[in-house]
């Protein structure tokens, strides 16, 4: 008879944390920053050891990360039947209730499961099977939109993992955003920009476009020691082995480590009226403590006052057919706005337009890349010189 499978030690339990490529080291630190062991890195993930607990604070304190999964079974995935099987073979129900709405997502690539609806049909064949015979025929339902439980199948070349995302909705999703015309950044990207940045998390920091102000949320919250997702809800939450408690603790834990930052400054100026006024009420609505300053103008016309210790910015791309025209004085202006303003300091510049980035002082060859989507933005470190 085989011998029963050992039940995995609670306090070494396997995770993976998904992220944009580009910012692997980036989260590397931000989970050694909350305690939490890692174990490898590789594209586009990281590989830790931690408990139930140390997920729960992963999830409520990573910044830059996207999801937070906890692997339950993997296997060589050389065909769909296989999926299948092993899905089936999986105890589900001793993971979630058999009422939970569940979603199934593929991540990663295999050369061998390359048709992913097939695959998440077979997966959800597997997971339905199992409940139906130990539930007289109940089985969990599926929901895209709104579900409570979300399994992932992680594909790593020939390897798949069936895992279970403890995040729920990506962790970019926490809670101020509103949604407008203009795509704005999502924070994930925005704190891992500003974490390569230079900018100290001390010194007062300026964005002259800021959008919706994404980088200065971000900002501040780094700043001030505050998790980005304390209060949302997570994708543990429906598992059976929730612990409220647990979860309560990691919280309070998490809060300990606000602080009022002295002599933190975040201005933010803004040219578009509409985007102006979003910008107002997220800041009235989410962080009214924080020391933030907006301006509704155009940059070239205003005289920031006061030091900086760095400038973060996003400006437009100009990649839509007839805008190359007004990007390049736009991107000669910002270079000259930040060498004055700014002089002997550093300037983080995102921008998907790298045949006009050297008219802002960026070097395409010194510049970190970090998709956008499907666009390949790059980050361009500035040393700002002098007046300009
Ligand atoms: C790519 S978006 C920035 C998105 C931002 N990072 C966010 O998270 O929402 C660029 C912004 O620059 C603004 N902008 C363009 N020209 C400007 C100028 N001369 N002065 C100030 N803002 C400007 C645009 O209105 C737009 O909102």
């Amino acid at each position: 008879m085989p011998a029963p499978t050992p039940a995995p030690d609670p306090d070494r339990l396997t995770g993976f944390v998904l992220c944009r490529g580009g910012l692997e080291d980036v989260v590397a630190r931000e989970l050694r920053e909350l305690e939490i062991e890692v174990v490898d890195k590789r594209k586009r993930a990281i590989e830790i050891v931690t408990n139930l607990a140390g997920f729960y604070r992963a999830n409520m304190g990573l910044r830059s990360a996207l999801n937070v999964l906890r692997p339950i079974r993997s296997f060589n995935a050389r065909n769909y039947d296989l999926l299948y099987y092993q899905s089936r073979k999986t105890n589900w129900h001793k993971l979630f209730p058999v009422d939970a709405r569940l979603r199934i997502d593929i991540k990663g690539h295999s050369p061998k499961i390359t048709h992913t609806r097939y695959a998440i049909h077979r997966v959800k064949d597997g997971i339905t099977d199992t409940f139906r015979k130990l539930c007289d025929g109940v089985r969990p339902s599926i929901e895209k939109r709104n579900p409570d439980v979300h399994v992932v199948v992680y594909l790593e070349k020939h390897r798949a993992t069936l895992a279970l995302d403890m995040s729920g909705t990506p962790l970019f999703k926490r809670g101020y955003r509103i949604e407008h015309g203009e795509a704005p950044m999502k924070e994930d990207l925005a704190a891992g920009l500003l974490a390569l940045s230079g900018w100290d998390c001390r010194s007062p920091l300026l964005d002259p476009m800021c959008g919706s102000g994404t980088l200065l949320f971000e900002a501040w919250m780094m700043a001030a020691g505050i998790a980005p997702n304390l209060h949302r809800r997570f994708g543990f939450e429906a598992l059976l082995d929730y612990d409220p408690q647990v979860h309560a603790a990691e919280r309070r834990r998490l809060e300990a480590r606000q602080a009022q930052p002295e002599g933190m400054r975040l201005l933010g100026i803004e040219i578009d009226g509409a985007t102006f006024r979003t910008l107002q009420k997220i800041r009235a609505q989410h962080f009214p403590e924080a020391p933030i300053q907006l301006e509704h103008g155009d940059f070239r016309n205003l005289d920031p006052g006061g030091e900086f210790g760095a400038a973060v910015c996003n400006p437009p791309y100009g990649l839509r057919s007839g805008e190359t025209f007004e990007i390049t004085p736009l991107y000669q202006a910002l270079g000259a706005f930040l060498r004055q303003h700014l002089a002997g300091r550093c300037a983080g510049i995102y921008t998907a337009n790298h045949e006009a980035a050297p008219h802002f002082g960026g070097d395409p060859k010194a510049s970190v890349p970090l998709l956008n989507g499907s666009l390949e933005g790059r980050l361009y470190r500035v040393a700002l010189d002098g007046a300009g």
